[in-house]
């Protein structure tokens, strides 16, 4: 029997109030509310206010976790904050969410693995609390895509969504707590999903700009081919490490990206429609940001509770995946 070093007290999530439906894209380029439901499962999605960032929907999030579990500002030893669409290039948004919080004692940084931040923040934490470096972590998966999203190009601007999710990360207790982790990239494929001009590499010049550098370029059917594949086996080895049988998983949560891959990856983990979570309808692929929403849902809306043991999976830009298993 695994025994847990680390366990998530409490979850909150905040997205922004802005709603763009398929019918609004519909008005802004060639597509239809029909085409994006079928290859996606995408109904709407949040966007973020011109003068709404990042790190505002992380700094909420993370208050309404810290209200759940009870926890002070300064009790926060570490800040770990996955994102891909950090407020400025430095310091890191987690800074300015630890200025926004008050937190005066914690360690604050970011971490850019994309779509699998989350469960790149969640090994961390546990590492961090095994090794007893920290004993109160705040981890974060927090974006606005929006700012980055092409809205001239249908292929990827019907797919992305605004929004953060936050938990508490504590020692573990009776036997709650993290299951295991499973970390992994493939650089060599950096190329089917990237923001070329965010860095040094393409600096702002007029060229770049009116190339969308600085927006996200994705190779949609090879993105998909991967990730489905990706997210199965990623699902299928938690699974196999942790020694969990099928029927003890109450809920697999997949990185929200798409319906299609979601299916995909549950029945590659011989789960039911009914112990797999879907909100990806509500709001796109809010890519770090995806799978601590989805938990807090699961968690806010009763589909599960203290005691349930989830699968988390996920896969982005890099490429990254990996999962984890965690009882509640
Ligand atoms: N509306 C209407 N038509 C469109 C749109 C749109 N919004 N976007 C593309 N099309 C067209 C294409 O131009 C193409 O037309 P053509 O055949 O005349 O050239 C046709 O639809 C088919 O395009 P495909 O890209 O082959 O469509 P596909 O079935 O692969 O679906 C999609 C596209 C939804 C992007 C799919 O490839 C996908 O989900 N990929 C994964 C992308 C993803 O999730 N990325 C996020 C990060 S990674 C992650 O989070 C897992």
């Amino acid at each position: 029997m695994i025994i847990p070093n680390s366990m998530i007290v409490s979850t909150g999530s905040a997205v922004p109030d802005k709603v763009l439906t398929n019918h609004d894209l519909e008005q802004m380029v060639d597509t239809t509310d029909e085409w994006i439901r079928t290859r996606t499962g995408i109904e709407k999605r949040h966007i973020a206010a011109e003068d709404q960032y990042t790190s505002d929907l992380a700094t909420a999030a993370a208050k309404k976790a810290m209200e759940k579990a009870n926890v002070t500002p300064e009790e926060l030893d570490y800040i770990i904050l996955a994102t891909i669409t950090p407020d400025v290039g430095f310091p890191s948004t987690a800074c300015f969410v630890q200025k926004n919080l008050g937190a005066v004692n914690a360690a604050a940084m970011d971490i850019s693995a994309a779509c699998t931040g989350f469960i790149y923040a969640l090994e961390l934490a546990d590492t961090l609390i095994t090794t007893n470096k920290a004993k109160t972590i705040l981890i974060i998966g927090a974006e606005t895509l929006s700012k980055v999203t092409d809205y001239t190009d249908r292929a990827t601007c019907v797919l992305f969504g605004d929004g953060a999710g936050a938990a508490i990360v504590k020692p573990a207790e009776n036997s709650r707590g993290v299951l295991g982790t499973f970390t992994k990239s493939n650089g060599d494929l950096h190329y089917l999903l990237h923001i070329p001009g965010m860095g040094t590499k393409h600096l702002p010049t007029h060229d770049s700009l009116e190339q969308h550098l600085h927006y996200i370029k994705m190779a949609g059917r090879e993105v998909f081919k991967y990730a489905v594949t990706a997210m199965g086996d990623a699902a299928i080895k938690i699974i196999e490490d942790t020694g969990l049988n099928n029927d003890e998983i109450d809920l697999l949560i997949s990185h929200q990206a798409n319906l299609r891959i979601i299916d995909a990856t549950a029945k590659r983990a011989k789960m039911p429609s009914e112990r797999v979570f879907v909100n990806v309808n509500n709001y796109g692929n809010t890519s770090a940001a995806s799978i601590p929403i989805a938990l807090d849902e699961a968690i806010t809306t009763g589909k599960v509770s203290m005691g349930s043991t989830v699968v988390l999976v996920a896969f982005g830009a890099g490429f990254t995946w990996g999962s984890a298993a965690i009882k509640l």
